[in-house]
């Protein structure tokens, strides 16, 4: 069943921050180590930009996931790339929820006037990669030892679609 989806609103920080540190805490999803506060995820989203939004799924009237378009670089060249985020909550992985998002995603970056979307994730994030390869993401090539986390080199897998 499809969840409602809409731009996130400056009360739903909150919801972001609690699902943000869950990926974070897990480990498997990010390079980023540090939990983030709901004060924090406040002027995170009050300094988006248009082209840049954050969105968020609900279901039952709670935020389950949150999702955006990001910056790739701030060199004008690249404004026709976007790289993105979704993060689902922990209890609600694998019910289709990321797949949902991500063609919320695709759709919001043609709309935009995107022409490329790319991502960077961990070789272990199985759900990630099968959501990217599904929605016909093709792996550009393998960062070695791209970053430290818990004192161990982490590799990150680059992917990217032309929209
Ligand atoms: C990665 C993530 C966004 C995927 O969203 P999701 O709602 O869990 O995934 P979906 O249910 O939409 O499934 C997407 C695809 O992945 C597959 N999948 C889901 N969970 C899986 C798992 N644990 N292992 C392998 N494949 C999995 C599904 O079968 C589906 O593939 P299909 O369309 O071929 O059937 C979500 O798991 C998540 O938030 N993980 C933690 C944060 C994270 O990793 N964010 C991405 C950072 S790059």
């Amino acid at each position: 069943m499809d969840l409602p989806i809409r731009p996130a609103a400056p009360d739903d920080a909150g919801a972001i921050c609690r699902i943000y540190n869950q990926g974070i805490e897990d480990r498997g999803a990010t390079l980023e180590t540090e939990l983030r506060t709901p004060e924090e995820r406040r002027q995170w989203l009050a300094r988006r930009e248009t082209r840049h939004p954050v969105i968020v799924a609900e279901e039952d009237g709670e935020v389950v996931a949150w999702g955006s378009l990001n910056a790739f670089s701030p060199r004008a060249s690249y404004r026709f790339v976007a790289d993105f985020s979704i993060y689902v909550e922990r209890g609600r992985r694998g019910k289709g929820i990321g797949r949902q998002l991500l063609a919320r995603l695709v759709e919001l970056a043609r709309g935009h006037g995107y022409h490329k979307l790319v991502l960077a994730t961990l070789p272990g994030n199985a759900a990630g990669l099968r959501l990217y390869e599904a929605f016909g993401f093709r792996t550009v090539g393998v960062y070695r030892e791209q970053g430290q986390v818990d004192g161990r080199w982490v590799d990150t897998v680059i992917m990217e679609k032309l929209l």
